[in-house]
């Protein structure tokens, strides 16, 4: 998706390199991991948030729409005694994660993560420190009470000190209706907003992928969802129970007047054209 630390203009005639990825010869799944995922920083940011406001880092970590479960692989690895929970309801991707990402996993680290293929709202998996909600998943919850609810679960599956941390995007680009291109190794990664509505909120944004020797893949990836603004987001996790509602928004580097990166607690933002916020629920 369409990070502002990670906007770059693409690179058009570029040479066709032997080697080079091609349609025919892709996996969706592993160009979404490598386009769109940073679970290393996710960690990173799950670790700050609990050394920031509980003084401490977290063990138990349930990761929600968690497709290959790639931040739940990460936050295994993170620790020795850390313990990961993926949830997510397609079959297809947790079975790409089960034939690719278990792997890299020793047997100890396996034996401490559990897979299951539930709705998250059900998951039973509860009395969790982190639930990590990242990429803009629940923005498929279209209306408050859809959304309420599956923060109301959220809130009554962590432990009593858990906290809820996961994303939202936004700004004046994301009402446009217009395509991204970012150029990665060997293929190019394409955000294309196709349609928003404004008088539900509703947005269709697709992932495409295209390569070096004109092939592509469109539609490897479709988003049904609505809008969410922060305020709106921060009034439901209130409703849902939670007692603290934190925005985390990214600082701007100098120079190139871009995302930095580094995402602090913030009261007030700023009208950026493309913006990436963390929240943070406490209970
Ligand atoms: C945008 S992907 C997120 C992948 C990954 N978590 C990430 O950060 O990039 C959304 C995932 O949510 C899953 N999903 C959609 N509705 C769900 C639900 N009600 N319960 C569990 N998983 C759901 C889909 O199967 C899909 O794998």
């Amino acid at each position: 998706m369409s990070r502002r630390t990670e906007k770059k203009k693409s690179k058009k005639g570029t040479k066709v390199k032997q080697g080079w990825r091609t349609a025919r010869d892709s996996d969706r799944h592993e160009l979404y991991e490598l386009s769109v995922q940073n679970v290393d920083a996710e960690i990173d940011f799950v670790d700050r948030v609990w050394e920031r406001l509980r003084g401490r880092t977290a063990r138990t970590l349930r990761e929600d729409f968690c497709g290959t479960f790639a931040a739940a692989c990460e936050w295994i690895r993170r620790r020795d005694d850390n313990t990961a929970v993926g949830v997510d309801l397609d079959e297809e991707v947790l079975d790409w994660g089960r034939n690719r990402n278990l792997p890299t996993l020793d047997d100890d680290q396996r034996s401490r993560l559990e897979i299951r293929r539930k709705d998250v709202r059900e998951s039973g998996a509860t009395g969790i420190e982190t639930v990590l909600a990242m990429n803009f998943s629940y923005f498929l919850f279209k209306t408050r009470d859809e959304l309420r609810n599956y923060f109301a679960a959220v809130h009554r599956d962590l432990a009593d000190d858990g906290i809820l941390i996961c994303d939202a995007y936004g700004g004046s680009d994301s009402y446009t209706e217009m395509e991204e291109e970012r150029n990665l190794d060997g293929f190019t990664y394409v955000w294309d907003q196709n349609q928003y509505d404004p008088i539900t909120g509703d947005v269709v944004n697709h992932i495409h992928f295209r390569f070096p020797d004109g092939s592509e893949m469109t539609k490897a990836f479709t988003y049904e969802w609505r809008l969410w603004s922060i305020p709106e987001i921060r009034e439901l996790l209130l409703e849902a129970g939670f007692q603290k509602v934190t925005v985390w928004w990214e600082g701007t580097d100098e120079e190139s007047g871009d995302g930095d990166g580094e995402f602090e607690p913030t009261e007030r933002g700023e009208a950026c054209p493309g913006w990436i916020a963390y929240f943070t629920a406490e209970k």
